[in-house]
């Protein structure tokens, strides 16, 4: 594309290059603006126009409801992949031959243990904490147990932190389940798949041999990898940013666990389901809450609907209403919550509010009901979510490191007060 873009400043006009990605996407290249502009900015609350990198990693268009990871197309690999294969596939690029699959999952076993000391922090924290702040704070907290991860130059060192919290973070996550559950802390078994493993980790129980149900196996599986990557969100977003001070992958994580936990982000899975329950202790009339969503004056949103991107059916949606529906079918489970959600998707996707303003279920939406399904409490909702975003955020920033991407710094508009003098508190 040799075509530029035009700024025209008062007198003055700018020429800026545009760069054009693998699926025809444009962008200006703005670097130069400021420098020959004497001084002046973009301003994009919210970025919503703007690209904070370039990236090889997913591709999406949210007005087709496209999702590929590295070229591959979502539906594909929910069929067909493991989350362990596909895990590989966004942080190194490409598929891994059988022989490197094998390796991989060697390496993250050999890493798994977490010192015993960790579970002296996870002891410090009350039974009602919740687990989204456990995990977070303990990732950090493996910063200090690990510190060879920090700084990580040469491919290896990266490769070793790479490995190490892959193998660590599904022990975490099991023991903040396990602290909600009141069961004793345990390792799961390296004779496992990652996935299984995750399983035996989080439902074991001290006096029974557990054995794993391979319904639900599949759909954690397809589950992970639905949620392992979404190009530049919030919470990768915030990797990068954090990483691109050249601090550590695990500190990067943790700031990207927080960043998720919040409700307009993955924190959303937890309020879906307590929004559904909420409708239908209320006696289940959608119609009501349809009503209140749409009620500028009622904070109320519908939790689970609208994406910053998707302006079409979140394809990652799609495949888990369906998952759901053999889930709860195949365990035999008659969730009444799973009326309201379907009755609740049928009036927004014929109400002209949401059909005006391109609002469809989001991953979100569904994703709740098959992990309440499963056992899982619905704290845990949005761990479960980090759990399956991990190999997305160590790709991201594995791209930001290797690119020497520089350090992630924006700019601002001063809107405060000019120069002030000081008065002393006596005269104020
Ligand atoms: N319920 C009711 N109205 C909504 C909803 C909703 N869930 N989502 C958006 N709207 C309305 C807004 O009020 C706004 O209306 P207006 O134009 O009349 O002012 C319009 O749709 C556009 O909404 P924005 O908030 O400007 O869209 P934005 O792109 O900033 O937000 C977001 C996207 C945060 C996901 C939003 O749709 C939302 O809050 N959804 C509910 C929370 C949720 O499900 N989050 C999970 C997202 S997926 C993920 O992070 C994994």
């Amino acid at each position: 594309m040799s075509e530029t873009a035009k700024l025209k400043i008062g007198d003055n006009s700018y020429e800026f290059p545009l760069i054009e990605g693998s699926e025809n996407e444009l962008a200006i290249d703005i670097k130069t603006l400021r420098g020959v502009s004497n001084g002046v900015i973009t301003i994009d609350p919210g970025y919503k126009n703007t690209g904070a990198c370039k990236s090889a990693i997913t591709f999406l268009n949210g007005e087709k409801g496209v999702l590929r990871y590295r070229g591959y197309s979502i539906e594909d690999l929910a069929e067909k992949a493991n989350f362990l294969e596909v895990a590989y596939l966004l942080i190194f690029g490409e598929l891994p031959t059988k022989d490197q699959l094998v390796k991989f999952h060697a390496d993250i076993k050999d890493k798994a243990i977490v010192d015993d000391d960790v579970r002296k922090i996870l002891d410090a924290f009350p039974k009602t904490a919740h687990p989204m702040g456990i995990l977070s704070s303990l990732t950090s907290a493996l910063t200090a147990f690990n510190p060879s991860s920090v700084n990580v130059d040469s491919d290896e060192e990266m490769y070793q932190a790479i490995v190490k919290i892959m193998g660590k973070l599904p022990v975490l996550v099991s023991w903040a389940m396990r602290k909600i559950n009141g069961l004793p802390l345990n390792y799961g078994s390296n004779s496992l798949g990652y996935v299984e493993n995750v399983m035996s980790m989080m439902f074991s129980k001290p006096n029974e041999e557990y054995t794993i149900n391979p319904i639900v196996r599949d759909a954690l599986n397809k589950l992970l990898i639905l949620h392992a990557d979404h190009e530049q969100n919030c919470s990768t977003s915030t990797v990068r940013i954090v990483g691109s001070s050249h601090a550590g992958l695990f500190a990067s994580l943790s700031a990207g666990i927080s960043a998720l936990w919040g409700p307009l982000h993955g924190g959303a899975n937890q309020a879906v389901l307590e929004m559904l329950e909420a409708i239908k202790e209320d006696g289940g009339d959608t119609k009501k809450y349809m009503a209140k969503a749409k009620d500028k004056n009622d904070p109320f949103r519908l939790m689970g609907f609208g994406h910053r991107v998707y302006k079409n059916f979140d394809p990652r949606a799609k495949i888990i209403k369906v998952a759901a529906d053999q889930v709860l079918n195949d365990l035999g489970i008659d969730d009444p919550i799973l009326d309201v959600a379907k009755s609740l998707e049928q009036e927004a996707l014929n109400d002209p509010y949401f059909v005006d303003r391109k609002l469809y279920p989001n991953v979100d939406f569904y994703s709740g009901i098959i992990y309440r399904a499963m056992g899982i409490p619905v704290e845990m909702f949005t761990v479960m979510f980090a759990l399956g975003r991990l190999p997305g955020w160590i790709a991201q920033w594995r791209e930001m490191r290797l690119g020497k991407e520089p350090i992630g710094r924006p700019r601002q508009i001063y809107t405060g007060e000019t120069l002030r003098e000081f008065k002393a508190v006596q005269k104020r």
